[in-house]
C-alpha cells in the first residue's frame, strides 16, 4: 500500500535518509527500532509529507504523493500522526481537540464530529474528560487524546513517533494497550519505539534504522532472536541490557 523506492532526505551536508526503499502492506504493523540520529522520525516525517523529501518516490495508492499536484489535506487524512509531546491544542478542550481538524476540512459536520469523538473517548477510556482542557490531564491520558484524535479522520494508516517516550513508566502500559487493540481494526501502523518487548509481541515487522537506511527488515521473531547484523547486535544488547 506504501511503495517507498530510493528516499533521500538531507539537512545541509548531513544525510539523513540515505536511499531508502520498503514496501509496506496493508494491515502491517511496524515497530522501529534503532539509535538516536537514525533518521526514525524523519522517515516517519516524510511519510506524510511533514518534510520533504530530496529524492525518491512514495507511492500509496499507485500516487507518487512527491509530486507536485499531490493533495497534502487529502494525503493527511488517510495518514495520522500521533507524536512523543502529544501536539494538543493547549487552548482547546478535548472535545474540541479532536473535532477540529475533521470540521475544518469540511470532512465531518460538527455534529457527526461530536458523535465520533465521543465513541472514540469511549475506546481510549476518557469519556468523561470531554469538557477538560490538556493540562489538566495526565501525559498518559494525553497521549490517549492524541490517539482518539488520530482516529477521527479514520485514517487507513497511523504513525506514532516514541508514543510513550515522555510517559511515567505506570502510564506506558495504558497507551500501549490501546495501540495494541487498534491490531484488531487492520490499519496499518507504523510506530518509532524503545519498547522492545512490545515490538516484539505486537509487530509483524521489525525495522532497524540506522545512518539513514533501514539495515534490517525481519519477523520480530527472526530480529530478536537470531539477529545477524552487528550493530543490530551492539544495539540489543545496549537497550536489552542497560
Ligand atoms: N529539522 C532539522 N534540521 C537539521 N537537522 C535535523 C533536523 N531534523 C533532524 N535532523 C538531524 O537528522 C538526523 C536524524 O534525525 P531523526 O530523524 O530525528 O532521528 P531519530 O528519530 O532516529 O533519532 C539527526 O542527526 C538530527 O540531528
Ligand atoms: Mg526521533
Amino acid at each position: 500500500m506504501i511503495e517507498i523506492s530510493n528516499l533521500y532526505k538531507n539537512y545541509g551536508d548531513l544525510v539523513v535518509l540515505n536511499d531508502i526503499s520498503v514496501n509496506i502492506k496493508k494491515g502491517d504493523i511496524i515497530a522501529i527500532i534503532g539509535p538516536s540520529g537514525g533518521g526514525k522520525s524523519t522517515f516517519l516525517r516524510c511519510i506524510n509529507l511533514l518534510e520533504r523529501p530530496d529524492n525518491g518516490k512514495i507511492i500509496i495508492n499507485n500516487k507518487n504523493i512527491l509530486d507536485k499536484d499531490n493533495n497534502v489535506n487529502h494525503l493527511r487524512q488517510k495518514i495520522s500522526m500521533v507524536f512523543q509531546h502529544f501536539n494538543l491544542f493547549a487552548n482547546k478542550n478535548v472535545l474540541e481537540n479532536l473535532c477540529l481538524a475533521p470540521v475544518t476540512t469540511g470532512i465531518l459536520s460538527k455534529e457527526r464530529a461530536i458523535n465520533k469523538a465521543r465513541i472514540l473517548l469511549k475506546k481510549v477510556g476518557l469519556v468523561d474528560k470531554e469538557n477538560t482542557m490538556p493540562y489538566k490531564l495526565s501525559g498518559g491520558q494525553k497521549q490517549r487524546i492524541a490517539i482518539a484524535r488520530a482516529l477521527m479522520m479514520s485514517p487507513e494508516v497511523i504513525l506514532f513517533d516514541e508514543p510513550t517516550s515522555a510517559l511515567d513508566p505506570e502510564m506506558i502500559g495504558e497507551v500501549l494497550s490501546i495501540i495494541k487493540e487498534l491490531k484488531k481494526e487492520n490499519l496499518t501502523m507504523l510506530l518509532v519505539t524503545h519498547e522492545m518487548g512490545f515490538a516484539k509481541n505486537v509487530a509483524n515487522r521489525v525495522f532497524f534504522m540506522d545512518k539513514g537506511k533501514i539495515m534490517v527488515d525481519e519477523s520480530p521473531k527472526e530480529l530478536f532472536e537470531n539477529p545477524q547484523n552487528t550493530r543490530l547486535k551492539e544495539f540489543l544488547n545496549k537497550v536489552l541490557n542497560h
